[in-house]
């Protein structure tokens, strides 16, 4: 059996006005990932034909932020139904089945979207298929009015509801599969008749059961097409996708000592036997390979950690950096765009900034990599099993080759060769037995200045 071409059309010309915010409200980010990112990413699993993304005008942001994937723009808004034609020349010709979704629920599931789509392919050869989901507690949604034979006869807006309509606890998710051949049919039928005076997609239901066709509903969860209209839901989205995306670690292989205070990204990738400690911070773009042990207090983004590491605690790994198998990096360490080797061990209170570090280096505590001097930024390499003392700063551009030893405090501004050693810093001088009398000397001083205070 063939399968039926798929395309998807995302709904975000909303203008958002209720997030207060300059930003366009489906680039606001949840898990370190823009909404309008998770609706692509739930689309893009059912490997559609064609996905569109209706925007309002002045929403370049938006058009930039999904490209390649194609915008078009909705001049005014209008409604739902005005929205989706502005996506008409761009589905020319596609006799498959349309998939509109709102560009503002970033917890939309590819299996609730595959269900709907399944329904509207379905026994009847439905026109539309609608997800619908049981809401109790006052609410605005759209209601789902069945007709007798299972199926949906219409969908009436809250707004223009009867007192006993609002009672029907079924409600519209807002989400919808079309029969392609049909769609654009029946959205030229529909009038502003309506409360706000606005083309409502939902009355696409009624257009077609008016033309004979048949229209039936889908369940799914509430949690799932939960929408973002203001700052407060956008925490309570964040909340929810942390939630599953916490289950889906522990589900993995992952042991989360306490999964309440760790946060991750949508695309954080964690192996097996990772034991992650409490109040950790997974940004985007980070992986962890097995049995890698992440101590308290760390926040990762843009970082790669291999195999058996040990991090932390309060470790800061930022963007560019990989951590090579069974390297350590220890407490208030931070690391950017470098690359630290196997067996590397940066235990204490250091900043490595574009360095390189091979494998089985020993950084001491305190030891800074200057990368930056106020106009530019230079690299550091440290060559494999190289010793560098504590509390030296390596001036970068820099090389210290494999297997020199750096002596402690020594600030390294000139290249050191593979096994030298090499010591940059004040010559101790000792004198002998001076300490008593210079405590002689001072605390003379003292009494005699204690004297005069007296007077
Ligand atoms: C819509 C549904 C309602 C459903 C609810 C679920 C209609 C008429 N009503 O109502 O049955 O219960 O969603 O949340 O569809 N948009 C545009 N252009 C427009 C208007 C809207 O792109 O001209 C986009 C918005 O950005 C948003 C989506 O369409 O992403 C839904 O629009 P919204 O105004 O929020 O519809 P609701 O009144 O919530
Ligand atoms: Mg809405």
């Amino acid at each position: 059996m063939t399968q039926t071409p798929l395309a998807c059309i995302i709904l975000a010309a909303g203008k958002g006005t209720r997030m207060n915010s300059t930003l366009p409200k489906v680039l606001h980010q949840v898990a370190g990932r823009s909404i309008v990112h998770h609706v692509l990413a739930a689309a893009g699993a059912l490997q559609p034909e064609r996905v569109i993304v209706v925007v309002g005008p002045e929403m370049a942001a938006v058009s930039a932020a999904v490209a390649p994937v194609p915008t078009v723009i909705q001049a005014q808004q209008r409604g739902t139904a005005d929205a989706v034609l502005a996506a008409r020349a761009a589905l020319a010709g596609f006799t498959g089945t349309v998939l509109v979704l709102v560009g503002d629920t970033p917890l939309i599931t590819p299996a609730t979207l595959r269900a709907l789509v399944a329904a509207r392919e379905g026994a009847g050869d439905p026109a539309v298929a609608v997800l619908g989901m049981h809401v109790t507690g006052p609410n605005a949604y759209g209601r789902l009015v069945r007709d007798g034979d299972g199926g949906l006869d219409r969908i009436v807006e809250f707004l223009d509801a009867t007192p006993e309509q609002r009672q029907i606890t079924l409600c519209n998710s807002g989400l919808l599969a079309f029969c392609g051949r049909r769609l654009f049919g029946l959205l030229d039928q529909i009038k502003p008749d309506n409360a706000k005076g606005e083309y409502y997609l939902t009355d696409a239901v009624a257009v077609a059961r008016a033309a004979g066709a048949r229209c039936v509903v889908v369940e799914g969860a509430a949690e799932d097409v939960a929408g973002v209209n203001s700052r407060a839901e956008l925490a309570a989205v964040e909340a929810s996708l942390q939630r599953r995306l916490r289950a889906s670690a522990m589900a993995g292989g992952a042991t989360l000592i306490d999964p309440d205070t760790v946060y991750l990204s949508a695309d954080t990738v964690l192996g097996r036997d990772i034991v992650v400690g409490p109040h950790v911070v997974f940004g985007p773009g980070v992986s962890v390979g097995d049995a890698v042990e992440i101590k308290p207090f760390c926040h990762f983004e843009g970082v790669q950690i291999e195999s058996g590491a040990v991090i932390g605690p309060f470790a800061r790994l930022r963007p560019g950096s990989t951590v090579g198998a069974g390297a350590h990096v220890g407490n208030f360490v931070e690391i950017k765009n470098s690359q630290v080797a196997a067996g590397a061990k940066i235990n204490h209170l250091s900043y490595i900034g574009d360095a390189t570090i091979g494998a089985r280096v020993n950084v001491g505590a305190g030891t800074i990599t200057c990368n930056y001097d106020g106009f530019g930024k230079y690299r550091t390499e440290i060559g494999a099993g190289a010793f560098i003392g504590s509390n030296t700063a390596l001036v970068a551009p820099v090389t210290v080759g494999a297997g020199a030893i750096i002596g402690a405090g020594s600030v390294i501004t000139q290249d050191v060769a593979p096994d030298a050693l090499a010591i940059a810093r004040g010559r101790q001088a000792d004198f002998p037995a001076r300490a008593p009398a210079i405590r002689a000397l001072r605390q003379a001083a003292k009494a005699a200045k204690a004297k005069l205070d007296a007077i």
